[in-house]
């Protein structure tokens, strides 16, 4: 069975650790008869550690950057390597937070190719900052796509999860508006001709994602009609209950 993806994302969130525990919890608690989904939570990396050690079959862990590279001189990166020791098996690179902060396509591209080779699957976000009426925001997401997967092996690229995450309706976007079942459809079929052109038949595995807002209330609107394989939830995440939720909604979409 081709199982449906549902990550959360919880950015820089919660404070303490004792609250992260609370939240994985209770989340692994609500999604134990979860069978259809793969469920990941993508904590800050400095609760990683201590949440791989609380017993869930269902929740896998992903880091939300990786550093391009294993060891050495760089002050304050955490590599792919040490993220995969730590627990985590995904990582979501490219953020529009982190584009935000000067993360370019290129630096991306070499964070997907090291993570790869640390075992770990690369969650790429891409996303257009605002549409236009001329649908220039296409070859955006083109461009992005083409610069972040540039050489990557074809062998590889069915690993790779792309999220999209149209700026504009993410939660921490000012004036943010929302997105539609039917915009992420169509740019979900689009994702799907780029990646076919580039890739081939070796892309016909690969998940699409849409993020940005989920919540329980459109989960299943965006799961039913949105064309993508499941969710990448960012606020919604760091609630056990609402993220659970849309666990569930994912569960009965997938019937
Ligand atoms: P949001 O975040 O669900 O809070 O909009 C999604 C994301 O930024 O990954």
């Amino acid at each position: 069975m081709l199982k449906k993806i549902i990550i959360g994302n919880w950015k820089m969130n919660p404070l303490t650790l004792k609250e992260a525990e609370k939240l994985f919890s209770g989340v692994a608690r609500e999604v134990s008869r979860a069978k259809k989904t793969d469920i990941i939570i993508c904590p800050p990396v400095v609760f990683l550690n201590k949440l791989a050690k609380i017993r869930t079959s269902k929740i896998k862990l992903g880091a939300q950057d990786a550093f391009p590279g294993d060891v050495g001189a760089f002050t304050g990166e955490v590599s792919g390597e040490m993220l995969y020791n730590l627990g985590a098996r995904y990582v979501i690179l490219g953020h529009s937070e982190r584009r935000e902060l000067g993360e370019t396509n290129i630096i991306i591209n070499k964070k997907i190719k090291n993570s790869i080779v640390a075992g770990l699957r690369p969650v790429l976000c891409v996303g257009e900052n605002s549409r236009d009426g001329n649908h220039e925001y296409f070859n955006f997401v083109k461009n992005q796509i083409e610069e972040c997967l540039a050489g990557i092996s074809k062998n590889s690229i069915s690993k790779i999860i792309v999220a999209y995450e149209p700026v504009w309706a993410i939660s921490s976007t000012p004036d943010r508006k929302d997105a539609t079942p039917h915009d992420s459809l169509e740019m979900a079929i689009f994702i799907r001709k780029i990646l076919s052109d580039k890739f081939g038949k070796d892309s016909a595995n690969m998940k699409i994602l849409y993020g940005g807002s989920v919540s329980e209330k459109d989960a299943g609107e965006f799961l039913q009609d949105g064309g993508v394989d499941g969710l990448l939830a960012g606020r919604a995440s760091l609630d056990a209950s609402k993220f659970s939720h849309i666990v569930k909604i994912c569960e009965i979409s997938s019937n």
